[in-house]
């Protein structure tokens, strides 16, 4: 078993491990002592792994199923990595005006990835290989610390909420025809429960970001209005943690806790290439 290192980053979340070789230390133990860190920090950023794509779709099977891409999937093809970036498959770049580029700005919003499913992801697995010398960071707030933060009352009257979460919803917002009716037949709206407790330590938090469309029997201005208060009140400058790319790293983050966003980079000046697998979730959050 490996012996990590393990260093906080951030009153909110997150941690630093050092001690570990992805690729070739991923005993059952090893791998029982991450899950466990996943749980208490909910972001861990690996520095200096030599990873692939092999090994990395090795690495994301030791933590779960891995969740094919949405959007390859909707033109009915299976494809566990996503791009994050603007370097292509030949090694080309593309610029801020592509519409790949405009695509992934929706990104740049407040989100919890994969949430628009019926069985949200629970792990997001990026390893970084080329990142821009400035931009383009990750923002990253928890969700849990939001629902610690809380008066008992106002988490009794949370905690029976059911939230609507819809893909074509949310892309909607940054490119209106960027969802093929294809694509958005295989995503219908999904119903989820607001807060959600981790099965481990019972830690509750709420389930909200950009997809997060409606709170179910309530009115679109009522729905709107709690959904961006509880965005506001967890991504309030003390509880943001700033992610800065560094190539060689691998990170991990539970989905289930907290929300993201991009900050953006110049896609004409820089190149960025990160792949991203996702591990699913146990289930339907209704069920939890
Ligand atoms: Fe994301």
């Amino acid at each position: 078993m490996s012996k990590l290192d393990i260093r906080p980053l951030h009153a909110d979340l997150g941690a630093r491990i050092t001690g570990v070789n992805l690729r070739t230390d991923l005993d059952d133990a090893t791998v029982a002592q991450i899950r466990m860190t996943v749980d208490d920090y909910a972001f861990l950023v690996f520095p200096n792994q030599e990873m692939d794509d092999a090994a990395q779709l090795s690495l994301t099977r030791r933590f779960g199923e891995p969740e094919p891409s949405h959007v390859a999937k909707g033109e009915g093809k299976l494809e566990y990595f996503g791009t994050i970036g603007n370097v292509q498959p030949d090694g080309t770049v593309l610029g801020n005006t592509h519409k790949k580029t405009i695509f992934l700005t929706g990104n740049n919003m407040w989100h919890s990835d994969a949430s628009f499913k019926e069985t949200p992801a629970f792990l997001s697995i990026m390893c970084a290989y080329e990142t821009p010398a400035e931009g383009g960071a990750t923002l990253f707030a928890s969700t849990r610390s939001t629902f610690s933060r809380l008066s008992d009352d106002r988490k009794d009257e949370l905690d029976p909420l059911i939230v609507i979460h819809d893909y074509v919803y949310s892309r909607s917002k940054v490119a209106p025809d960027a969802v093929s009716p294809q694509l958005a037949a295989t995503l219908p709206p999904v119903r989820h429960k607001l807060v959600r407790r981790n099965p481990r330590t019972g830690a509750r938090n709420l389930f909200i970001g950009s997809h997060a469309k409606a709170i179910e029997g309530w009115s679109d201005a009522k729905s709107r209005a709690l959904l961006d208060e509880l965005v506001e009140e967890t991504v309030g400058d003390e509880h943001v943690y700033a992610h800065r790319w560094q190539p060689g790293e691998v990170v991990f983050w539970d989905n289930r806790c907290l929300i993201h966003r991009g900050e953006g980079y110049d896609a004409d000046k820089y190149r960025r290439y990160m792949r991203q697998t996702r591990t699913r979730g146990d289930g339907p959050t209704l069920g939890e």
